[in-house]
């Protein structure tokens, strides 16, 4: 055994190990995405999500100053509406839940980066991302309603624009209504490549989805590759500050391709479903969650994603504060 090399030197000790470490889980990588619903006053329990609640209104302000204590620096705001119509006309309304919520949590933890998850679904009463049109969604009329809600944001103090609807000429149209409205300052971080995902289905409980349907003509088949590759590029072209790949674990693959031919910084959706599988097998005590979720989100960073949003991310902060 004198010629084979020995990668086990590599491996010897603690100190050697972290050493030699190729990537790292930090807190500056996290987002935390928060649901806000109307009309409750206690927090309300996601029975697939352990852990995740709908909060109300009036708690909104304290969940984003507890996360900025854990050293959570980004939060993704999703609301849940109670004034639900044809188009998501309360998404573009001054005195809306989305404008509420931006201030709300602005004001609530000024320092900390306010991200608006910008669609439809959970504005409109048939829970698609868009303007239904003979039986499907309207590319274009959306964009144009799309632009309403994003400026709207903008006035509200969100610090970034997250649109997932899946729409052809999203973020050309997103950046023209900021910039025309005086927004040039706000960056655009682009659901560029969603699949349509069974993986969502916890959180369509979560925000308490009327939707039945699917969305297969608007997200993505998640058979294709080069599609993947090319849906990121094109909002790289179109002005996307940052681009996404949503699912996380299923589509490392995707990750890494998106990763090879962009330089912009590109995040990862570990979407509910998968965060409900981990809880679900750590209460069937069959994983251990702690290394389970460690393990996947540092695999996330070797695929190339730079950004993670999760569920998990306050568990997460806390492990990682405690392992110093
Ligand atoms: C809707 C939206 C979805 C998620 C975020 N925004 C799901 C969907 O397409 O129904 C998924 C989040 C998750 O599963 O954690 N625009
Ligand atoms: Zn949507």
């Amino acid at each position: 055994m004198t010629d084979v090399y020995r990668f086990r030197r590599r491996r010897k000790s603690a100190a050697m190990r972290d050493l030699v470490r190729e990537n790292h889980l930090s807190c500056d990588d996290l987002i935390l995405p928060i649901f806000v619903q109307e009309g409750i006053s206690e927090p309300v329990t996601i029975d697939s999500m352990p852990g995740v609640v709908r909060y109300p209104e009036s708690q909104l302000a304290q969940a984003v100053q507890s996360a900025w204590q854990l050293g959570i620096k980004a939060v993704l705001l999703f609301g849940v509406s109670e004034h639900k119509d044809d188009t998501g006309s309360d998404t573009w309304s001054d005195q809306g839940l989305l404008a509420r919520m931006i201030k709300t949590a602005k004001q609530a933890a000024p320092d900390m980066l306010i991200i608006s998850d910008n669609c439809f679904c959970e504005y409109t009463s048939h829970g698609h991302c868009g303007v239904v049109c003979d039986h499907d969604v309207d590319n274009d009329q959306t964009l144009a309603n799309l632009q309403k809600q994003v400026v709207n944001c903008a006035r509200a103090g969100v610090d970034m624009i997250a649109p997932s609807g899946m729409m052809d000429g999203m973020i050309a149209a997103i950046r023209e209504a900021l910039d025309t409205a005086g927004f040039t300052h706000i960056p655009v971080m682009s659901y560029s490549t969603k699949f349509a995902s069974a993986f969502y289905g916890p959180f369509r409980d979560a925000v308490d989805s009327t939707f039945k349907g699917s969305r297969n003509t608007y997200q993505m088949d998640p058979a294709n590759g080069r599609e993947a590759l090319a849906e990121s590029l094109e909002d790289e072209a179109q002005g996307a500050d940052l681009l996404m790949v949503k699912p996380g674990v299923a589509y490392l693959d995707v990750i890494k391709d998106i990763r090879d031919h962009s330089s912009l910084p590109l995040a990862v959706y570990h979407v509910s479903g998968e965060y409900a599988m981990i809880k679900a097998a750590a209460q069937a005590g069959v994983i251990d969650e702690k290394a389970i979720v460690l393990e996947t989100m540092t695999a996330f960073k070797r695929a190339g994603a730079n950004l993670i949003i999760t569920y998990y991310a306050r568990d997460i902060a806390q492990w990682l504060q405690s392992q110093v």
